[in-house]
């Protein structure tokens, strides 16, 4: 399973104003958008593309356009952070939704809504911002596997040890980029040091 643990001065700026207890809901969304960036960059930087003609103010040349169609599923609801990124740098990409709560004591995830575009020809981002312990990110590739989806890549923000190897054991197939490997999950199964919980810190709930 490829792992990509983004190595940029600018990464490791934007995650630290979302480690900070301090920031508050209308800049941590702002700034999860803008490391999205860097993580969607990431996650297409081996995209195939076709070269077309172009004609400039000055002459004719060729270009490079992506030749594939990109899906972005945001496993609810903390991937929605992550959703603008996607489609501010590849407006025609299709969104799917999984929907996936855990259940708090077990940490086992409870499905409540799955809706997916055409996945089968489609470079598949999967945005699971915090990657704890593999169970709903497991399970939305799973979904997405059911549906079609061969070419899959998990962005996330913070993933723990635990997570990846989940991943690792069950979908050793899919690739994925993150911010940051952070040295553990606690026993509520947060991630340590994190962030908290990446849903309340972007939408404001208790
Ligand atoms: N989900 C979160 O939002 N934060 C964690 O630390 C773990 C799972």
């Amino acid at each position: 399973m490829p792992v990509t643990i983004l190595d940029h001065p600018l990464a490791a700026d934007l995650l630290a104003i979302l480690r900070s207890k301090d920031t508050q809901p209308p800049e941590f969304r702002q700034i999860t958008e803008r490391l999205g960036y860097l993580l969607v960059a990431e996650a297409l930087a081996d995209m195939t593309t076709v070269d077309v003609e172009i004609e400039t103010p000055l002459e004719r040349t060729s270009g490079r356009q992506l030749r594939r169609p990109v899906v972005a599923v945001a496993v609810l609801r903390a991937g929605l952070g992550l959703l603008e990124s996607v489609l501010t740098l590849v407006p025609d990409a299709a969104i799917g939704f999984a929907g996936v709560q855990r259940n708090e004591e077990t940490a086992e995830p409870i499905e409540y809504y799955t809706r997916f575009p055409a996945l089968s020809t489609a470079r598949v981002l999967i945005l699971e911002p915090m990657l704890a312990t593999g169970g709903s990110l497991s399970w939305a590739i799973d979904k997405a596997k059911e549906n079609g989806a061969k070419d899959i890549t998990a962005v996330c923000v913070v993933t723990a040890p635990e997570g990846l190897a989940v991943i690792e054991e069950r979908h050793p197939d899919v690739r994925i980029v993150a911010a940051a490997l952070d040295r553990e999950l606690n026993t509520s199964y947060y991630i340590a040091p994190g962030l908290g919980d990446m849903g309340d810190r972007l939408f404001g709930t208790p």
